[in-house]
């Protein structure tokens, strides 16, 4: 009896541990989770319709994104993609400007802190 109680539990401590391998390991997907929320609220005035792009920077094209120089791969402190979405509503330059999209969710600007950390790999 002692045993099979014993097997049981390194058993559940098994299934724990690989649980959390499996969330750690997970990378963030840009395709699947950070295209979506740019293309909501940043598409419509970072996109290539426009004659100029505001700022001149396009997010709707992972080229664009990587060439202008506002995600910097593995630091997302650094980023001034990420400055710029985590300013409070009332500060300037905020992204998207306040009331002209929707403002990203707290789960929405972690995303992209773990992408931008994790490499920003498109
Ligand atoms: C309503 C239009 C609008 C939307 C929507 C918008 N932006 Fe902007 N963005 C601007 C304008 C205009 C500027 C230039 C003025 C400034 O720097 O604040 C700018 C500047 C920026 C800059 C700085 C560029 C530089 O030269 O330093 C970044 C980074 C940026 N936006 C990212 C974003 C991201 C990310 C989103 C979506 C979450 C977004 N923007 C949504 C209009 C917009």
């Amino acid at each position: 009896m002692k045993i099979l109680v014993k097997a049981f539990a390194s058993a559940l401590l098994l299934t724990a541990v690989n649980h959390s391998a499996v969330a750690v390991e997970k990378e963030v997907k840009f395709n699947k989770e950070i295209k979506p929320i740019l293309k909501r609220s940043c598409y419509m005035c970072h996109n290539s319709r426009k004659k100029k792009a505001a700022a001149n920077l396009r997010l709707d094209n992972v080229k664009s994104i990587e060439e202008a120089g506002f995600v910097v791969a593995g630091d997302s402190a650094g980023s001034s993609l990420y400055d710029r979405i985590t300013r409070a509503e009332d500060q300037k330059g905020v992204m998207p400007p306040t009331g002209k999209r929707p403002a990203l969710s707290t789960d929405e600007k972690e995303l992209i802190k773990k992408w931008i950390n994790e490499g920003a790999k498109f």
